[in-house]
């Protein structure tokens, strides 16, 4: 089944790379107008060049950033149906007391801040036509007790964020949802990986289905929340992790079992 997205427009901060890719690619297919906004404008530019869509260079830390490029877009394209703030960055597992401020802050300011600042930016524009769509991106990490402190912190922000969002602009017409994606193979994972940064087989291991999340298994559920199939929806966060979430405490048992024939 197909969510139709004809005669949107959505803009996909982080569009550049990974999940936000793979939406831009996959909203595309179905229909919408993309606009890239990523702090990589020339990674932007190619992607959109191929989608036919617009790229933008924005910092999502820099409020001035953004909320003129929300203005530069009402002004001279027209309104925005959906946004997908998939901007991102990660940090590297290390003990509390060894997390530095500087690394604690540049993560809230990219994942937390950025993620408030586009939701307003273009939520205004939103409430003003009576309609639109915000994804969030979140992370598993939301949900357990992980030694990413400052990224998971964040990321419990943004899911939080997303409900009292989805309650304050719902008369309004607009629907805000939050995606939980798991362990999904992105150039940002990739690299993790092999720099040994995180162990790729463990990361299979502790899902319930033993493998990583494709990006396009993210875009597909942004683009059914972003379309009229999920008209009631509003205020979740859907983790799309393979089940890791239900898997990992298996681990005081023994672990997942091996399949049965
Ligand atoms: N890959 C995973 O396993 C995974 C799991 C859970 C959550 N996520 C989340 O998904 C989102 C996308 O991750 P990804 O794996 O696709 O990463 P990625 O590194 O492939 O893409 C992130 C994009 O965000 C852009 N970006 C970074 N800082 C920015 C800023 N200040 N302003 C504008 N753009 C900025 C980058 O240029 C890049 O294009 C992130 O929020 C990440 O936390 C990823």
């Amino acid at each position: 089944m197909t969510f139709s997205l004809e005669n949107r427009t959505a803009v996909i901060t982080g569009g550049a790379s990974g999940i936000g890719e793979s939406c831009a690619r996959l909203m595309h297919e179905r229909g919408a107008k993309i606009i890239i906004a990523d702090l990589n404008l020339k990674q932007a530019e190619k992607i959109a060049k191929d989608l036919r869509g617009l790229a933008f260079e924005i910092d999502v830390r820099d409020p001035d950033s953004i909320n003129a490029l929300a203005e530069q877009i009402d002004n001279d394209i027209g309104p925005v149906d959906i946004l997908v703030t998939s901007a991102g960055i990660t940090q590297l597992p290390v003990p509390a007391e060894e997390l530095t401020v500087d690394v604690w802050d540049s993560v809230q300011e990219v994942d937390l801040r950025g993620t408030w600042l586009s939701a307003v930016a273009f939520g205004k524009s939103m409430i003003k036509q009576g309609k639109g769509c915000v994804v969030t991106i979140a992370s598993i990490t939301a949900s357990r007790s992980v030694p990413v402190h400052s990224y998971a912190a964040a990321k419990r922000g943004v899911a939080s964020m997303t409900e009292s969002l989805a309650a304050d602009w719902g008369r309004s017409g607009i629907r805000v949802n939050c995606i939980s994606p798991g362990f999904t193979l992105t150039p940002l994972l990739k690299s993790l990986v092999e720099r040994k940064e995180r162990d790729g087989k463990l990361m299979k291991a502790d899902t319930a289905l033993g493998r990583f999340v494709e990006p396009k298994e993210i875009a597909q559920a942004a683009a059914f929340l972003a379309s009229d199939e999920a008209a009631a929806i509003t205020g979740i966060n859907l983790n799309v992790d393979c089940g890791w979430l239900v898997s990992t405490s298996w681990h005081t048992y023994g672990g997942i079992r091996p399949p049965r024939s």
